[in-house]
């Protein structure tokens, strides 16, 4: 009977060898063979990595202009990162208040506004929702904004963070790089 070491056993091990070292790297060669396949480590690395870790999403360069955006896929989930009028860069969640489709579909591009498919809800390059067509006139638009991660810039560099608590800089920089928007419900 083979041994199962799943990532939880590889974390232990290296969190021991840090503490008994003071470098983590020392004891280890290669990781398991495990990790390179399993649904188990996948979901691991998802829930350590891609749902908590500041993320690069691309360069300054690439959204220069209002409207530039560029999506990324993080995890399950897919991003809208976009600089709005101000130069403010948003991260979005490329997922439409009202039902839930994918607004954008484009990996890069640039847009006046974002506008879903399927029924033509209306959002500002800020994420707020603009226009909600055949919605009634009770309905409250700025209770539906796009849900938005973390971004930051530093150098240039932009870097998003899935984290629902408000993340620290300390992963992309010791002190230039502040989060710049919370995640909203
Ligand atoms: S799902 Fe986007 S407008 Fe209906």
């Amino acid at each position: 009977m083979t041994s199962h070491t799943g990532p939880d056993d590889v974390i232990a091990t290296a969190a021991q060898a840090e503490e008994a070292t003071g470098n983590g790297g020392d004891s280890f060669t290669t990781l398991p063979r495990e990790s390179y396949f399993s649904a188990e480590w996948f979901e691991r690395e998802q829930e350590l990595i891609s749902s908590r870790q500041w993320l690069y999403a691309g360069h300054e360069s690439e959204i220069r202009e209002a409207g530039g955006f560029v999506t990324r896929e993080v995890g399950d989930e897919s991003v809208i990162v976009m600089r709005d009028e101000n130069g403010e860069i948003h991260a979005l969640f490329n997922v439409c208040r009202h039902r839930g489709a994918r607004i954008c579909p484009e990996s890069s591009g640039s847009a006046k506004r974002l506008v879903c498919p399927y029924h033509r809800w209306t959002y500002g390059l800020d994420g707020r929702l603009l226009g909600a067509p055949a919605m009634p006139d009770t309905f409250e638009r700025t209770k539906y904004p796009l849900h938005r991660a973390h971004a930051c810039s530093w150098n240039g560099l932009v870097f998003v963070n899935l984290s629902i608590d408000r993340p620290s800089s300390s992963g992309v920089s010791s002190s230039a790089c502040s989060p710049t928007s919370t995640r909203s419900t």
